[in-house]
């Protein structure tokens, strides 16, 4: 089922380092998929999706018991409309068939085992066949070419490396792109500001909270970050704001550019945001198969209305995936640098950490642009929620900058209280802590802390 499509077009062309990142990329740089039209993908789409129900069927023991609860067979798709049949998958589905009930292929070809560990119960496994190690190289290296990555480009691991999809999905990525990787994992984040000052690597591949505390770190050995060689941060695994976006670019004098993925996908490098545009991330469809559906009705929205994500893969071996609910909140937008793929929207928050405070959905990421207006405090932040009586409480933390005096750390908690009220609705308490006292991020951050159960 594997598609030659991916075959990267410059995977043998040792072309010089780009110096123009920012550009558009080069014709000869793009694969065949990202050359076809919205019409030729569609139609390749098709026949990948009807062969991969197929295979889920055929191979699958919970498919075939859901296929068939639903009254739907694999011939039954017979448009990319028709999928909207077949039923949905979920992460309790995954758990259920803990390790890898949904394996679709003997366990003798399955060449990878990755896991997410999430936050309750047993961690989610999924499997990959040589092949699906192969194409997951391909997207990820395209991604890192409409990033600005070229051949020659050294580049900078540090999602970490294990069980999480992050570093070794962005290592054979960073492989297939013709780059330099140096495989820096999580952690040890003096280390890293060094290796980074000495090995001189163009890109680097970071949650954006990470490279916030590798910010703060450059900053502590009295190093100007903007100095640094990074050209371009290529940032995912968790939502991040417009506003970040501009605090990073500013501090670091590079391009900030978003990747997506999920494990249960494939991992990063689902879909990716091109530095020319920076407007959204390109799904790639050629693999993945979008559609956002109402969260609560399940019903398919058209293109340009917001709701859940879910995904159907339309070429992975071991663990097809169909209908996934990623729990992700986005909306569907017509291409732009890469005009047969749809963009999905900078997705800033999920079904499952909004939260409801006295009957208003409140979002971190909403919490995160107020923050980033106020001078006097830094990015870190973390949002505690409490009990008193019957009514919910909320108080945000927020690091105060370096050399904020109390008048400027008032002033930013009475801004930030107000800019919550207005913007969001609803009333928190807000207090300002001295700097570094708040943890810090070395990978994924979670920013929630809810004690209202307890
Ligand atoms: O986080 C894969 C990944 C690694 C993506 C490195 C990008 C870079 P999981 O651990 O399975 O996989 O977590 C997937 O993370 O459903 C989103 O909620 C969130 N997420 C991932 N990328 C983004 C992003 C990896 N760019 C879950 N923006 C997803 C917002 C993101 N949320």
């Amino acid at each position: 089922m594997s598609s030659d499509l991916t075959a990267p077009a410059a995977s043998r062309v040792s072309a010089p380092v780009s110096t123009r990142l920012g550009e558009p990329l080069p014709d000869g740089l793009l694969d065949a998929a990202e050359r076809l039209s919205r019409e030729e993908l569609r139609e390749h789409q098709l026949g990948l999706l009807q062969a991969t129900l197929r295979h889920a069927y055929d191979n699958v023991e919970l498919y075939r018991r859901k296929f068939d609860e639903a009254g739907v067979k694999p011939d039954d798709c017979r448009t990319l409309e028709d999928l909207a049949r077949f039923p949905f998958t979920t992460k309790a589905d995954l758990r259920d068939t803990y390790p890898f009930g949904m394996f679709a292929v003997p366990m003798d070809q399955v060449r990878r085992i990755h896991a997410s560990s999430g936050t309750t119960g047993r961690p989610t496994v999924v499997g990959y066949t040589e092949n699906d190690i192969s194409m997951w190289a391909d997207v990820v290296a395209r991604s890192i070419r409409a990033a600005g990555g070229r051949p020659g480009h050294k580049i900078h691991v540090s999602y970490g490396y294990g069980l999480f999809t992050g570093g070794l999905g962005a290592h054979y990525g960073a492989e297939r792109a013709g780059c330099t990787v140096i495989p820096a994992s999580g952690g040890m984040t003096a280390r890293q500001v060094q290796i980074i000052q000495d090995f001189k690597p163009e890109i680097i591949m970071v949650t954006p909270s990470y490279m916030l505390t590798l910010l703060d770190e450059f900053e502590r050995q009295g190093v100007d970050p903007r100095t640094s060689s990074l050209k371009v941060g290529i940032f995912g695994a968790e939502p991040w704001t417009e506003e970040m976006r501009r605090e990073i670019e500013e501090r670091m004098d590079i391009h900030a550019v978003d990747i997506y993925g999920l494990s249960e996908v494939i991992g990063p490098g689902v879909a990716q945001e091109c530095v020319e545009t920076k407007d959204g991330l390109h799904v790639w469809e050629d693999h993945f198969y979008p559609e956002v559906v109402d969260p609560i009705s399940d019903e398919v929205l058209p293109d340009g209305d917001s709701g859940e994500l879910t995904f159907t893969s339309l070429t992975k071996e071991a663990l097809p995936i169909i209908r996934y609910r990623t729990r992700d909140l986005t909306r569907l937008l017509p291409g732009t640098a890469r005009p047969a793929f749809r963009r999905i929207e900078k997705i800033t928050g999920r079904c499952d950490d909004m939260i409801i405070l006295r009957g208003v959905n409140v979002f971190p990421s909403q919490i995160e642009e107020i923050l980033l207006r106020t001078p006097a405090v830094a990015p870190h932040f973390t949002i505690q929620l409490s009990r008193r009586g019957r009514m919910d409480h909320m108080t945000v933390r927020a690091e105060a900058r370096p050399g904020a005096t109390p008048e400027q750390r008032d002033a930013a908690a009475a801004a930030i209280g107000k800019g919550v009220k207005d913007g969001v609705g609803v009333t928190v308490a807000v207090e300002i802590v001295d700097p570094e006292t708040l943890e810090r991020s070395v990978g994924k951050i979670r920013r929630v802390k809810d004690l209202r159960e307890q």
